[in-house]
């Protein structure tokens, strides 16, 4: 019988321990809770060395879900991320997690999703909630620094152009860029693959491909771009 301990044996990913993997069989990501004792939405707790872990649902997020289809993320401990798209704040709170001693400004425009996101934030000092329109940066530019990555969610169908213009505004020189693209919500009779190709091409010129990975089978019809700013 292996005890818990044994059993439970960690791969630290170089994430300053922030996140990791359970190496079951299940392959379960996990983050380090930055609140202990307080879930975002309905994760699942787990406590490993006296340190407690949330459980990062791949089909909950899209980032987890490119974490498990084999991508580094370039996300560290004292990273400044702009995440656009913030929703209530599922994926968010991970990030929250991961940049420990850094800082999330998280851009909503649906103001029955900031209120929860407002909550998740009360406990959670890296993590600034912005109620605003992510293609319209310039209201928002007094609240947001300049970042290491962003972290873009939005679906919407001019999701280039707003990346391109919030890149411009707040991404530092090399810093990266994290497109989740929904095909379907761009141009639905076209092959998803077709029309993902067609918004990388819109970041070319501005922007260096590092990775594009389609994030089945935990979301369909859904791209992962990954690109590093050039200018
Ligand atoms: C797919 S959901 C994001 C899910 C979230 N990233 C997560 O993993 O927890 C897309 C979100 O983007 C928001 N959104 C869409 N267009 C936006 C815009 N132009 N500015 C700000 N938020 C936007 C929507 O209201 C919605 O909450």
């Amino acid at each position: 019988m292996h005890t818990d301990k044994e059993k439970i044996d960690l791969i630290e990913t170089g994430l300053d321990n922030s996140f990791i993997f359970i190496p079951d069989d299940s392959r379960r990501l996990i983050t380090k809770n930055l609140v202990p004792g307080i879930r975002v939405y309905d994760e699942k707790l787990i406590n490993i060395e006296n340190e407690e872990y949330r459980i990062w649902d791949p089909f909950r997020s899209k980032l987890a879900a490119l974490v498990l289809k084999g991508s580094p993320i370039s996300l560290k401990k004292n990273n400044s991320v702009l995440y656009l798209g913030a929703a209530n704040g599922t994926t968010v709170s991970h990030v929250s997690d991961i940049v420990t001693s850094g800082t999330v400004f998280a851009v909503e425009f649906s103001s029955r999703a900031m209120k929860d996101l407002i909550n998740v934030s009360t406990s959670r000092m890296n993590l600034v909630p912005i109620l605003a329109d992510a293609a319209n940066p310039k209201s928002y530019q007094n609240m947001v620094t300049e970042v290491d990555v962003i972290y873009q969610d939005v679906a919407q169908k001019d999701q280039a152009w707003i990346a391109i213009r919030n890149a411009r505004m707040f991404l530092k020189k090399e810093g990266i860029l994290i497109l989740m693209i929904k095909a379907r919500s761009i141009d639905s009779t076209r092959d998803p693959r077709d029309v993902t190709d067609m918004e990388v091409k819109k970041l070319e010129g501005e922007f260096e491909l590092h990775e594009l990975v389609n994030l089945e089978p935990y979301h369909s019809d859904h791209y992962a771009v990954v690109v590093k700013q050039i200018l």
